[in-house]
């Protein structure tokens, strides 16, 4: 992406989107992907909403759903659109953390350091279930997915080392949310060698690990979880080669454009939240600026 590019950096989903630079569309996912060029992305790196976790404060958002079903079938549609997106050899890397029932309380008092925390609804807890269950929602959209297609190539635990502190005493505190690796078709582009890792026993290289350790990453400016950039790295680096364009139909703040612009590669992100987009523009612009002065 050239400087000059950058007056066009954020659209509408209904205006016309460049095929040749890296562009923040503005809009819901669910129509909006429609409009994206076919077999055309190397990747799509992304962490939806969690379920009942955030009010992001818009309609149409993802994860207000009230039934979990529901949830998860709003996924499978918006993936499997991104499959028809994504080149034969390409990847889905996804994002997810569980929940726990709400137990049937219907909000959640503000919390000083996070804001994003209070929640004006809480879902019922899901049939079959109990008060305090973990739902397991990672899993149960990882089998919708692969029911739906895609192939299932592998979980990762992203371990947080630094993890918010929990007032529980009957379970450990989760310090873990998942990664899934799918793949459009069976044999697909993964760049091991890209991102092997040294053995802690032997110092040598070796084939990249399904545990990843990595620091949650607090962005100033957005109050809900951004990826860590230290995540995301090994998947643009695994999954695209430079110049090839990436999707985030969940941007936020934009951490997966950030990254792509470090390493050379293009995106298309998709944000319905207006603020964020502004937080996300307001980013990429440094990253840039700081890449061509
Ligand atoms: C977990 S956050 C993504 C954070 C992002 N990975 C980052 O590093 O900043 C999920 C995002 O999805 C957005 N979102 C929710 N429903 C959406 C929809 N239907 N279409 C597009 N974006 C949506 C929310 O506004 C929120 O910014």
């Amino acid at each position: 992406m050239e400087l000059t590019d950058l007056d066009n950096l954020v659209v509408a989903e209904n205006q016309e989107i460049s095929l040749e630079v890296s562009q923040i569309i503005k809009g819901d996912s669910r129509s909006a992907i429609e409009k994206l060029p076919d077999d055309f992305y190397s990747s799509c790196i992304t962490s939806p909403p969690y379920w009942g976790k955030r009010d992001y404060g818009v309609n149409g958002q993802i994860g207000a759903e009230n039934s979990l079903d529901n949830y998860i079938a709003d996924l499978v549609d918006v993936f499997r659109e991104i499959r028809s997106k994504l080149k034969d050899d390409g990847t889905l890397w996804l994002n997810l953390g569980d929940s726990y029932t709400s137990g049937n309380r219907k909000w959640r008092a503000p919390d000083k350091k996070n804001p994003a925390r209070s929640m004006s609804y809480r879902p019922p807890t899901p049939e079959g279930l109990k008060p305090k269950d973990l739902v397991g929602v990672p899993w149960k959209v990882a089998f919708a997915l692969q029911q739906d297609g895609w192939y299932l190539r592998s979980d990762i635990i992203w371990y947080k080392p630094n993890c918010q502190p929990e007032s529980v005493r009957d379970r450990p505190t989760m310090s873990h949310e998942y990664i899934f690796l799918l793949s459009k078709s069976e044999k697909y582009y993964y760049d091991y060698e890209s991102i092997k890792e040294a053995s802690k026993l032997t110092g040598k290289k070796r084939n990249k690990r399904t545990v990843w350790s990595v620091n949650t990453e607090p962005f100033p400016d957005a109050h809900f979880a951004t990826f860590p950039r230290n995540l995301i790295i090994p998947m643009i680096q695994a999954s695209s080669r430079e110049g090839d364009f990436i999707l985030d139909p969940f941007f936020g703040s934009g951490t997966v454009g950030e990254v792509c612009s470090l390493f050379n590669r293009e995106f298309h992100g998709i944000e319905i939240n207006e603020s964020y987009i502004e937080i996300a523009k307001k980013r990429i612009k440094s990253q840039l600026n700081g890449r061509f002065l």
